[in-house]
């Protein structure tokens, strides 16, 4: 991983694989366009930052956001009231926590996927509730250079048909429980992306396939691309890809979904845990 040198924040690398918690960073003021490249070369080089006490509020967090690119409305998660770019995290006490768990790459199933997140904690489980990620460079480095060349020349085709109709989710279906989603003609439809992308800024590349929305390779039947997804899916979280982000109340975390799968884990039943999500959106992918 290169490491660059930064004048305006510090950086504490969370593993050897990636990840960075970042210093010295007010996210609720005006930064200056020299410290905001810094963050933006940051996310680049780790995947996902961290950013411990700050205090956001909503048009503060969107702004941040904004230095980023335009503001994603989900098509199918229903967002805050009022706040039609943001998804409110709810995971009430006593509940099994559903939304973002298992493995995946945020709306893959998007003609042009989510550039990335910016989730701020605001009631965190005292223990509990992290969110893990795993670098998808790191995955594609250390695939043989046999494999490289046989998924060079392959696209998968990815859709959220499972993800947003299993029962659970047809439960949530315009409800008004903590996290609902509204149905879209987006569901139905399904998507083709290369199997190896390209990130648009750093030109590095990744692994591109996850096991919530990569359905099948193009041109392959479901059950002859299983046998190969399962494996790419399972290499490309392999622990020595990953890190860990473990949430305080005013902790703020982005992820860059061209380098990196996340999953939330479901591990604090008891607790309730409350982030407020803004996403960023993407563009098509090469
Ligand atoms: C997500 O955005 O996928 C969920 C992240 C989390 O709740 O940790």
């Amino acid at each position: 991983m290169p490491q660059p040198s930064f004048k305006t924040i510090s950086i504490r690398q969370l593993t050897g694989a990636m990840g960075a918690e970042i210093g010295g960073v007010d996210l609720s003021e005006n930064l200056s366009d020299q410290q905001f490249e810094e963050i933006r070369t940051a996310l680049f080089t780790y995947g996902v930052i961290g950013f411990r006490d700050q205090t956001l509020n909503f048009d503060q967090h969107q702004s941040f956001a904004r230095r980023f690119g335009t503001l994603e409305v989900h098509p199918i998660v229903n967002s805050l009231e009022g706040h039609p770019e943001i998804i409110k995290m709810h995971k009430p006490v006593e509940t099994a926590a559903s939304f973002g768990v298992g493995w995946h790459t945020d709306n893959s199933f998007f003609e042009k996927p989510s550039l990335g997140s910016i989730v701020y904690g605001e009631v965190i489980p005292p223990v509990g509730g992290d969110t893990l990620f795993a670098n998808q460079q790191l995955a594609y480095e250390t695939l043989s250079e046999g494999m490289k060349k046989t998924l060079e020349s392959l696209t998968a085709i990815h859709s959220a048909k499972d993800a947003y109709t299993s029962p659970t989710a047809l439960e949530k279906y315009d409800s008004d429980g903590p996290i609902s989603y509204k149905k879209s003609d987006i569901i139905a439809q399904s998507v083709e992306h290369p199997v190896i992308i390209k990130h648009p800024v750093t030109g590095q590349r990744a692994l591109y396939v996850n096991p919530m929305f990569t359905d099948r390779f193009e041109g392959w039947t479901r059950e002859e691309s299983l046998p190969l997804l399962e494996y790419l899916c399972k290499h490309a979280v392999r622990e020595d890809f990953q890190c860990r982000f473990r949430w305080e109340k005013g902790s703020v975390a982005m992820w860059d979904n061209r380098m990196v799968q996340h999953a939330a884990l479901n591990d604090c039943e008891k607790y309730e845990r409350i982030l407020y999500r803004v996403t960023v959106n993407g563009d098509a992918l090469s």
